[in-house]
């Protein structure tokens, strides 16, 4: 339970949670970390807190630094549990610290912890003098909630980015630069198509802001410290947040008797002969937060379900509903689906997906089970109507 020194007299002293495997529906198949930071300097301030039941681990990071009862400041980036939750144990340590959040993180923290403690605002230009050292101050509503803002260490050039460019990875590494780059990535592209994705116009908006601070370093609150790959990481913000989308095309469907997976080989033929990236994505065999970071530069998403009891398979319901809360723009939606008397799987499918805004290709809907003849008329109009898109 070593802190790590990122900067002269900056350390990580977080905690990393190697079981996590379930974020608010969130498949995280590697874990991940809650990054807290310490800056010693005439101020001892500490950046971030850690998940309630990590608290143990953070403080006893902290304490292999400086004792608990000198820490002056807590810079409360986001009231989100998983960065507030040790806040209560570590205020017993230090009753007299202030805690430095925005307004709307002033309000939340209050509503969580119920504290009698020293509160600061902050918005967006304020600076905090440490010492030798000045921490300023940006606000980032909606990045990830309405309360965050990020804090930049001047003159240390390091930015405390909260969940902007976090990765859900658990790892005793901690710089991007000792990590493999492919997985980080990948990582940080999940966690922006499941976290991020509904708030791409703030993101732009900080995008805007961190443009013109001078960075050496991004400490994110999840997954590694960014300080090789900060230009790709930036460049994938920008692509991400404005929608930037591939020809590519998601086959996503669940099957009772194989008649829909039919229909989707179908689909992903004519994909394949338009010589468009296809994949498909049998929701028994992929996570919805998996074909969710598919879904992040996919130009065509084909959902597919049967008719059951009058509805949809609870699979695809599922996905749906993770779908349009995460709200992509700009898109070609396509239904289809088997049924065997009622056929109302293909409408629902089709209503959710135009609920989403997506300009729609027609829809297929095919009884009980598909003749080669039926598929074949299917996919020459879905030639067609590619055809007419391009
Ligand atoms: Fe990682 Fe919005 O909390």
């Amino acid at each position: 339970m070593l802190p790590i020194e990122i900067k002269k007299d900056v350390y990580w002293v977080g905690a990393i949670d190697w079981d996590l495997r379930n974020f608010h529906g969130y498949l995280t198949q590697r874990g991940s970390t809650y990054n807290s930071y310490l800056i010693v300097d005439e101020k001892i301030t500490l950046v971030d807190n850690v998940k309630k039941a990590f608290a143990e681990e953070q403080m006893e990071r902290i304490s292999k630094i400086i004792d608990l009862s000198k820490i002056d400041y807590i810079v409360q980036n986001h009231v989100e549990m998983d960065h507030s939750g040790s806040l209560s144990k570590i205020m017993k340590h230090c009753p007299n610290a202030e805690i430095i959040a925005s307004p709307q993180g002033v309000n939340g923290l209050k509503k969580h912890y119920f504290g009698d403690w020293k509160y600061r605002e902050v918005k967006s230009g304020e600076t905090l003098n440490l010492g030798k050292r000045n921490l300023h101050f940006v606000q980032t509503p909606m990045v990830h909630w309405p309360d965050n803002m990020v804090s930049y260490l001047a003159e240390e050039k390091l930015l405390f980015s909260n969940d902007a460019f976090g990765q859900h990875i658990a790892s005793t590494e901690r710089f991007d630069d000792d990590f493999p780059t492919d997985i980080t990535m990948l990582e940080a592209a999940k966690y922006y198509a499941n976290i991020v994705l509904p708030y791409s116009r703030q993101v732009q908006k900080a995008l805007e802001v961190v443009g013109t601070l001078d960075i050496e370093i991004v400490a994110p609150s999840h997954g590694l410290i960014w300080r090789k790959n900060i230009p790709q990481i930036l460049a994938k913000y920008q692509e991400w947040s404005s929608n930037q989308i591939e020809n590519k095309a998601l086959i996503i469907y669940d099957t009772m008797w194989k008649s829909t997976e039919k229909i989707a080989v179908a689909i992903q033929d004519v994909f394949a002969e338009k010589n468009i990236k296809t994949k498909m994505c049998n929701l028994q065999t992929n996570h919805i937060s998996d074909v969710m970071t598919d879904v992040l530069n996919a130009k065509y998403i084909c959902v597919g379900s049967p008719t059951l009891n009058n509805n949809i398979l609870p699979t695809v319901a599922a996905f749906l509903t993770y779908l349009k809360g995460l709200a992509p723009k700009n898109r070609i939606g396509l239904a289809f689906g088997s049924y065997g008397w009622g056929g109302q799987s293909i409408g629902i499918v089709e209503n959710n997906l135009q609920d989403c805004g997506f300009e729609m290709l027609e829809n297929i809907k095919l009884q009980y089970i598909p003749k080669i003849e039926n598929l074949q008329t299917v996919k020459d109009g879905l030639m067609k109507e590619i055809e007419e898109k391009k």
